[in-house]
């Protein structure tokens, strides 16, 4: 699969533009660094779909890129990490930004335009390491890029721990994305979307406006229920998705399989977005957890789980691609006293299929997704700002809205 975005279809109906949407997309193409912003679901994803055609199409080379797999595939791209082969620990400076192989080279060296959804996930050192990626690789900087941000700060922030929290406060101001060193260089002109278009409830649409904004409304009590609808299941906390997953899987009658990953030397699973155990049968929702090179599968993809004559697959679509496993390895840099330099040395590898099971799924997976049918699970509350606005906006109508407490 070429690294340069394989662009997915806008539409399938012509979509008529908002005013501020037709705006931003003369402005895409005359060249300008914008950041997109706008409360969820007023088609910041939509339009920069419609205007990385666009651009395509004038000849520009460009590619789409997000904090996270599930929110990269909603506008065709891949992970921020993937492509910049920006490794997943620690808070980035120069000499952790890796030299990539020569076609990768190429291919920064080709890029005009860089889109990035979901920036209010994006860490500002990860932002700079796009950058220092680019430079360490011998090719033009951001600086030199057209760079398009896009998403909303009053959704979720970036996932920092204490210890990474710290070490990015020795760096940086904050932790948003225009905190970056190399932000001041890129001066995007802001375009704000204002009409909603997930919803066109009025009073859902009023109440969910509120919530942005923290504020508590009555208006969602009527979605109280004691049991989730038949869509998708949002929950804040990680324990929870499992425990809808385990149940979900537990109700299929078929047989069920696990795999256990091989795990070498000290690493966990999930710094890899692989699963230590994968409890699945025949026919059960899985989600694909990496980029394949061989199949069109991507972090994030959706499929079911297929057993045939002891072979195992995941079905997206109506193609079946065999699943095997992966292997990946964790390097950390040493000092050579020998030799006065720092040097890789691998610590730990991990093999095992990347899927997991994909009933329910964090609010923070969710976000830039949009659903006909959502539960939201609030009986262990929310622990970020913008989790609850993230969770009770993916749904079109209230009618697909339940929420459990
Ligand atoms: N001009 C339009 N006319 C009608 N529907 C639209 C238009 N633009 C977007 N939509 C629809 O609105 C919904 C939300 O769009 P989109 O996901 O692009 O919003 P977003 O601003 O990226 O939201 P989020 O902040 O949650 O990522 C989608 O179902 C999309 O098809
Ligand atoms: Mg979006």
């Amino acid at each position: 699969m070429s690294e340069l975005i394989q662009n997915q279809p806008v539409e399938p109906q012509e979509l008529k533009l908002s005013s501020k949407q037709e705006l931003f997309l003369d402005m895409a193409l005359q060249g300008k660094n914008i950041f997109l912003s706008g409360k969820a679901g007023t088609g910041k994803s939509t339009v920069t779909k419609l205007a990385i055609e666009k651009l395509q199409k004038d000849g520009r080379k460009v590619v789409a890129i997000a904090p996270t797999g599930i929110a990269a595939n909603n506008v065709g791209g891949q992970t921020i990490h993937s492509l910049f082969n920006i490794p997943p620990f620690g808070v980035m400076d120069f000499e952790s930004c890796n030299f990539v192989r020569s076609e990768k080279r190429v291919l920064f060296d080709a890029i005009d335009t860089i889109f990035i959804d979901e920036v209010s996930m994006l860490r500002p050192d990860v932002l700079d390491a796009i950058h220092w990626t680019l430079r360490k690789n011998g090719c033009k900087g951001l600086s030199q890029k057209q760079v398009i941000f896009v998403g909303d700060l009053k959704q979720l922030p970036p996932i920092l721990n204490d210890t990474t929290k710290a070490r990015l406060y020795e760096s940086y101001k904050g932790h948003t994305f225009s905190d970056a060193l190399i932000f001041e260089k890129l001066t995007p002109e802001i375009i704000e979307l204002d009409e909603i278009l997930r919803q066109s409830d009025n009073d859902f649409i009023n109440a969910l406006n509120l919530c942005r904004e923290g504020i508590k409304t009555e208006y969602f009590r009527q979605f109280v229920a004691d049991a989730p609808n038949t869509g998708v299941i949002l929950a804040p906390h990680n324990a929870t998705v499992q425990a809808y997953n385990k149940a979900s899987l537990a109700a299929l009658p078929s047989k069920q399989l696990v795999f256990h990953a091989k795990i070498e030397g000290k690493l966990k699973a999930d710094d890899f977005n692989l699963e230590a155990i994968v409890e699945v049968k025949d026919g059960a929702k899985v989600m694909y957890l990496c980029n394949s090179k061989d199949a069109p599968l991507f972090n994030g993809c959706l499929g079911d789980f297929v057993v045939k004559d002891d072979l195992n697959f995941i079905r997206v679509g109506e193609v079946e691609y065999p699943l095997e496993p992966v292997k990946f390895t964790k390097k950390e840099y040493v000092f050579n006293k020998t030799l006065d330099k720092l040097e890789l040395q691998e610590v730990g590898s991990i093999e095992q299929i990347p899927i997991k099971l994909a009933y329910a799924m964090s609010i923070h997976k969710s976000q830039g997704l949009t659903f006909d049918e959502v539960t939201v699970d609030l009986k262990k509350p929310c622990f970020q700002a913008g989790q609850m606005y993230v969770a009770l906006s993916r749904v079109r109508k209230p009618e697909g809205l339940r929420i459990l407490i």
